[in-house]
């Protein structure tokens, strides 16, 4: 092979697999998830939590707090006060209970009837960034 030759089909490979990821990406929808940068928290592994590995962690609640904004607030509003279209999630539960239901719903998300209520978030944005916006709405809880 030339050198242009091989250059050439380099280039296409490197297009065909953007392509792919761009349909990826597409395949989940209208609502683009906002990456979400965690490499300033303790690392968790790769098999998932049912406890908040990160409750209390002043970074954490600040990047979850970021991470909520861009990812979650749409649905169930700002500062976690919804208005109806979704649960209100400052009566989540805290302690393990709660941890277990909310990491639950990050994963996998709710759709009933064919219907998606919420998309799923733990494959595209990962377990560290589910904890941190756990960690942020627990700093938002409330029982009134
Ligand atoms: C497209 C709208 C939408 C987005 C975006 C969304 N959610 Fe939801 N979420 C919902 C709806 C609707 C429900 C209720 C689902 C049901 O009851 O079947 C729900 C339920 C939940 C619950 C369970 C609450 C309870 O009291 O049972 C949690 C926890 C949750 N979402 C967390 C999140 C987090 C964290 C994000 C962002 C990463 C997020 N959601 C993004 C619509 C959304």
């Amino acid at each position: 092979m030339s050198k242009l030759t091989s250059r050439l089909a380099l280039a296409a490979t490197a297009m065909a697999f953007a392509g792919l990821t761009t349909t990826q990406l597409m395949a989940h929808g209208d609502v683009t998830p906002q990456a979400v940068d965690t490499s300033a928290l303790p690392d968790i592994g790769e098999e998932w939590l049912g406890e908040n590995p990160y409750t209390g962690n002043a970074k954490a609640i600040e990047i979850g707090a970021s991470a909520y904004n861009q990812n979650c607030a749409r649905c169930h509003g700002l500062e976690g006060i919804s208005g109806g279209i979704a649960p209100d999630l400052r009566y989540l539960e805290l302690g393990p209970s709660g941890d277990e239901w909310f990491i639950e719903r990050y994963r996998n998300g709710s759709s009933h009837d064919g219907k998606v209520y919420m998309p799923p978030f733990g494959e595209v944005l990962g377990q560290k960034a589910g904890w941190a916006i756990r960690s942020w709405v627990e700093t938002k809880y409330t029982d009134e």
